[in-house]
């Protein structure tokens, strides 16, 4: 199969650009991650995530940032096996260059970041997406749902528990339903109330429980199948993974912080090459500013890897 013939300084250009992309990214992702480290119990990190979720502009973002990232592999991937490809036959002394053997890193620390990525994402973003399990928290005010608000009040007013009042519905219902036969609709009408009662099931559990947060904003700790149900009752009440919670939860095994620490180091491997290397492929670096690029480059992998690190190892150390 032929591949389409790009220049390969184009290719490069292009990696250059999308990774540049992903440096700002990664600033922003650490910088972010920081409020982990307040002790509010999230206010913060979850009113982050919160903004995160459900603002568009976001949820744009996230769509470039994931092709952004699948971009970045497959162009370098590209320009690899095109470089191969112009090569069939292997040079007979092996290389020993320098940027021959940072090129070969860049390849194998790139290849681990995307193994680790999938990892993270794991962790969390699986979450979000439904497709892995985790902790979810809802917020209070999209509990209170004109139906279950009503059946609360219902309730009170005939001094029998939400769940006494159901049963005797329903023995009611049931007996003129059989009259009129409307067995059906009142059956449908039943369920749905059984699925209120689910719903003052959860915030009576949370309130006993002490699940809600301090500010009285979020009520927490739900589980999978307790946010299945709040999402069939009331869809718009959009239940939310707990990343602050999982965050912490997760740092305080030793064997989790330590591959985080690992992710850490490959990425610092690879981010110590890609910054200048970047400037370099764009042109924008020149034998006056190399020396202050290099130094940049120092600066932002070690500022970005160290903040990403603290939250990992300060939550182990329980500060
Ligand atoms: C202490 C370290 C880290 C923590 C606690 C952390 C936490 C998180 C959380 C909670 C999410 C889900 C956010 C959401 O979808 O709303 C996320 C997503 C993501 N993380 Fe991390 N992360 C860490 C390090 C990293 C590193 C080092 C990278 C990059 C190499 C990275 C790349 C991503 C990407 C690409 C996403 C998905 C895009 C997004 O949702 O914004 N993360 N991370």
């Amino acid at each position: 199969m032929d591949l389409p013939k790009v220049h390969s300084i184009t290719k490069k250009i292009m990696v250059a650009l999308v990774g540049g992309f992903l440096l700002l990214f990664l600033l922003f992702h650490m910088t972010a991650n920081l409020f982990i480290l307040r002790h509010d119990g999230g206010a913060w990190y979850s009113a982050f995530c919160h903004f995160m979720g459900t603002n568009w502009v976001v949820k744009v973002f996230e769509v470039v940032l994931i092709g952004a990232i699948v971009l970045h592999v497959m162009l370098t991937l590209w320009l690899v096996v095109t470089n191969r490809l112009a090569r069939p036959v292997r040079y007979h002394e092996a290389q020993k260059s320098k940027t021959h053997t940072t090129s070969k890193l860049m390849m194998w620390t790139g290849i681990l970041i995307f193994v680790c990525l999938i990892m993270h994402f794991y962790d969390f973003y699986f979450v979000k997406m439904g497709w892995v399990k985790g902790e979810y928290m809802v917020k209070t005010e999209k509990l209170q749902s004109e139906e279950v608000l009503g059946l609360v009040q219902f309730a009170q007013q005939t001094g029998m528990s939400p769940e006494e009042l159901v049963d005797n519905m329903e023995a009611e219902a049931m007996m003129y339903s059989e009259e009129d036969g409307e067995e059906e609709e009142v059956a449908e009408y039943i369920g749905r109330m059984r699925d209120q009662l689910a719903v003052i099931d959860i915030v009576r559990r949370a309130q006993e429980e002490g699940n809600i947060s301090e500010d009285g904003l979020w009520i927490k700790h739900l589980t999978y199948d307790e946010r299945q149900t709040l999402r069939k009752v009331i869809p718009e009440s959009k239940p939310e993974p707990d990343f602050y919670y999982m965050a912490r939860e997760k740092f305080t095994h030793w064997h989790i912080v330590l591959g985080y620490l690992f992710f850490f180091f490959v990425i610092f491997m690879h981010l110590r090459h890609a910054f200048p290397s970047a400037f370099q492929t764009l042109g924008l670096n020149n034998y006056k500013y190399n020396n202050a690029i290099e130094v940049l480059g120092r600066i932002y992998t070690w500022f970005v890897v160290l903040g990403f690190a603290a939250v990992p190892v300060l939550v182990f150390l329980g500060l």
